[in-house]
């Protein structure tokens, strides 16, 4: 691969705000570290990035992302050892899904060696910004979006790659309790369900505060055609246990190829667990929650981890999930989170070092 690294022009901060941070009790994305790198998209090519202390965007009021929305994002996490090392967990699948949603939201494609080599620079100046404290990491959010002006609605012919991080506590403070959608849709076949673009999170807010209000915090999302079949949650993928058998749908053009569920698919068979990955519709799941058969529903991402469903509202009726005491989701997070902070083997090579 051919490095970049000498190419990274870095400005560093005058004055650090790590010492106004506590790091024992962080939230979720709130407080941002002392860096930040930033790349232009100009002239038909990608610029050389930079370092520079972490500020705000001047944008034209023109802007084509402000008017049509043309946006990715990825959603990474770093971690350090207790000698300090910083790992990252499977970061060519960011960079990969980043220039996957990038083509279908028409924006210029990313070098791989600006993504990494870019990302492991700022992870170094922003080493102290790691937290260590069991739970934390730093949350990393590289993103693209188009800079260029004009209201002509077509793709912009300049574009701003930033990535910022973020220390991060976890994302739910508990067990999440979730409504399984029957009218709104989060995507649909042909649409940009699969891509992680600003759009497909704005319009999900609507139906989630209608949820909220009911009293639950996430929407399970469901087919668009006839919300027959449980697709994914609003910021995570969906496992459900049955018996012994662990499910998730599979991934299409409606649904967001999770990292974490994909590993979470490979480590549970590794572990013996009997995994499907297909298809499952709401009636499946209620009529396991009515003869006692589902044992478990969890989502799987990388702010939300392994997040546990207390239980599920769908047509006016709750259905609580049992409280186990052995679980998957348990078991699968202690071996997910041990190989991503480096305190187990790992045998997928899934775990690198920055
Ligand atoms: N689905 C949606 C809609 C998400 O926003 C996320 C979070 O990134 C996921 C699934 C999980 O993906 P990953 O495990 O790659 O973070
Ligand atoms: C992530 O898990 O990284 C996500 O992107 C979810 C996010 C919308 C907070």
């Amino acid at each position: 691969m051919n490095t970049i690294t000498s190419d990274i022009k870095i400005t560093k901060t005058k004055a650090t705000k790590i010492h106004d941070v506590d790091f024992d009790n962080l939230n979720f994305g709130k407080t941002f570290s002392d860096h930040m790198l930033v790349c232009n998209y100009k002239n038909g090519q990608w610029q050389s990035p930079e370092i520079v202390p972490y500020q705000p965007i001047v944008l034209d009021p023109s802007a084509k992302i402000f008017h049509y929305g043309q946006s990715v994002f990825e959603g990474m996490k770093a971690y350090k050892d207790s000698d300090n090392n910083i790992f990252l967990f499977r970061p060519l699948e960011n960079f990969k899904r980043l220039n996957i949603s990038s083509k279908r939201l028409a924006i210029p494609e990313l070098p791989e060696d600006y993504f990494m080599e870019g990302l492991k620079t700022l992870l170094r100046i922003d080493a102290d910004w790691i937290p260590t404290k069991e739970g934390s990491s730093l949350y990393i959010r590289p993103f693209i979006f188009a800079s260029g002006q004009g209201f002509h609605a077509s793709p912009a012919d300049e574009y701003k790659f930033i990535i910022c991080c973020a220390p991060s506590g976890s994302y739910f403070s508990g067990k999440v309790k979730v409504l399984i959608e029957e009218t709104y849709s989060r995507s649909a076949n042909g649409g940009v369900g699969y891509a992680k673009t600003g759009g497909n999170y704005a319009g999900q807010f609507y139906p989630t505060q209608l949820a909220v209000e009911k009293g639950y915090q996430q929407v399970i999302w469901t087919d668009d055609t006839n919300h027959e079949y449980i697709e994914e949650a609003g910021a995570m993928n969906i496992f459900i246990r049955i018996n012994d058998t662990l499910i998730t749908g599979p991934t299409s053009d409606r649904i967001l190829d999770g990292i974490t569920r994909k590993s979470i698919i490979e480590l549970a068979k590794a572990k013996g667990i009997h995994v499907e990955v297909r298809k499952i519709t709401v009636n499946e799941v209620i009529e396991a929650a009515k003869n006692g058969t589902l044992k478990e529903m969890f989502g799987a991402g990388t702010a939300a981890v392994i997040s546990p469903i207390s239980g599920f509202g769908y047509k006016g009726h709750d259905y609580d999930l049992p409280e186990l005491e052995d679980t998957y989701a348990a078991f699968l997070k202690k071996h997910i989170t041990d190989i991503q902070t480096n305190k187990s083997e790992d045998p997928f090579g899934w775990r690198v070092k920055a």
